[in-house]
């Protein structure tokens, strides 16, 4: 049996929608309550839905053979598993934003980075050369800015949308995002023909075949 790991929310109808084209029996994640594990009805596979850095951790630990979650997450993460096949789905980048006044590249002295994903901007504004000072934030990011608890922020911008409806404005675009496919190391021996078997079946779907 394949045990699959989903994150949950803004991925987990690219990912259903996946399966679902791949023609697996996954009749009980389109119906689900509260439920969080969902056995396939036409394949040797369970499913369960997690939150996007709690899926990396199931499949280092090799609870979950494989696992889809968003690049974003996977660039803060110790890379403890084989990142196999980029989904194409969940396309977002990220970004650097603030209020207009509040360039951080024009600012001279201390600069407050406020983010969800310290590694990420971190080793950007090393990149850049630029000292910063690291904010750790959970959610809701764009408000820092606003109330004064940084000068910009690091964030996933997908439509946009957030960031507008608040005033804010990009600075600096660091790179794309989407959706990848990771492996446990050791389930890629043990149950290697399964593992491509299931790749093949999504490569076929996303490629449009
Ligand atoms: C993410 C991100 C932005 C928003 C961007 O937050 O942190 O706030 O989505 O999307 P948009 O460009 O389409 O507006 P998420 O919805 O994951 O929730 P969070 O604020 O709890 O982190």
């Amino acid at each position: 049996m394949l045990s699959i790991a989903l994150t949950k929310g803004r991925l987990e109808k690219a990912s259903v929608s996946i399966f679902s084209k791949c023609g697996y029996g996954i009749e009980e994640l389109q119906n689900k309550g509260r439920q969080l594990v969902f056995k396939d009805s036409k394949k040797d596979i369970q499913y369960f839905l997690v939150k996007a850095a709690d899926c990396i951790t199931y499949v280092e630990h090799g609870v979950a053979d494989v696992g889809i979650v968003g690049k974003d997450t996977l660039m803060e993460s110790n890379e403890n598993y084989y990142e196999v096949m980029d989904l194409g789905v969940g396309k977002c980048g990220f970004i650097v934003a603030s209020l207009p006044h509040l360039n951080p590249y024009k600012k001279i002295g201390h600069i407050k980075i406020g983010t969800k994903y310290p590694t990420v901007a971190k080793e950007y504004f090393k990149k850049k050369g630029m000292d910063i000072e690291i904010i750790k934030i959970e959610g809701s990011v764009e408000l820092a800015p606003i109330l004064g608890l940084c000068d910009a922020i690091v964030d996933i911008m997908e439509t946009g949308t957030t960031l507008k409806e608040n005033g804010l404005v990009v600075f600096d675009r660091i790179c794309d995002i989407s959706a990848r496919v990771i492996v446990n190391k050791a389930s890629f021996k043990l149950k290697r023909k399964e593992i491509m078997e299931l790749l093949e079946d999504i490569k076929k779907v996303i490629s449009g075949e």
